[in-house]
């Protein structure tokens, strides 16, 4: 990669795709584990599965993966909010933003505008990242609304329709 391209400028090129923002939720033995994630992707419709990437060096991922399940939380633009709680962890976020159980009893964020409930299906190993894989239980829209986005490192709103 190095001779192809320089490590800055190859993120700054990837940095022009916009991507949605999702939280990515689950249990561990020590409480609820949430991850900020753009990389969601939905992969199959039958069977129906979505995925993520979350990095090799991740600890939330560690200790979630063992539950074998997660819900995809996509944000809306009026949770950027909830996005920063998450990623900063400055103060416990749990007990800062609003959530609930979903029908799969995975931790749901309040005022997300779609929950979906997966089982892990496969996990490949994709580089620096893991490429995970799920089998999808159950999605539901949660809110109208519109999603919250995120590019060049910044958040922003989608300004179609
Ligand atoms: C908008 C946004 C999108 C992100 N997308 C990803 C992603 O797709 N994969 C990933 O591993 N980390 C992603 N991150 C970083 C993770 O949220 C987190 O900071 C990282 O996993 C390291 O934290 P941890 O060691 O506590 O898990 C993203 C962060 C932000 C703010």
């Amino acid at each position: 990669m190095a001779e192809l391209i320089d490590g800055n400028e190859y993120r700054k090129v990837l940095g022009r795709y916009p991507t949605g923002v999702t939280l990515v939720t689950s249990f561990s033995p020590e409480g609820p584990q949430a991850m900020v994630i753009g990389s969601f992707v939905s992969v199959s419709m039958e069977p129906p599965l979505v995925g993520f990437l979350p990095g090799k060096e991740s600890n939330t991922w560690q200790k979630m993966k063992s539950e074998k399940k997660f819900c995809v939380n996509v944000l809306s633009d009026q949770q950027e909010n909830v996005a920063n709680e998450f990623f900063r962890k400055e103060n416990n976020p749990w007990e800062v933003i609003s959530w609930y159980e979903s029908a799969e009893g995975l931790p749901a964020i309040e005022g997300s505008l779609a929950s979906i409930d997966c089982s892990i299906f496969n996990v490949v190993e994709a580089g620096d990242h893991w490429f995970v894989i799920g089998e999808v239980l159950g999605a539901e829209i949660m809110e109208t609304g519109s999603p919250l986005l995120f590019l060049g490192g910044s958040y922003g709103q989608y300004r179609g329709n």
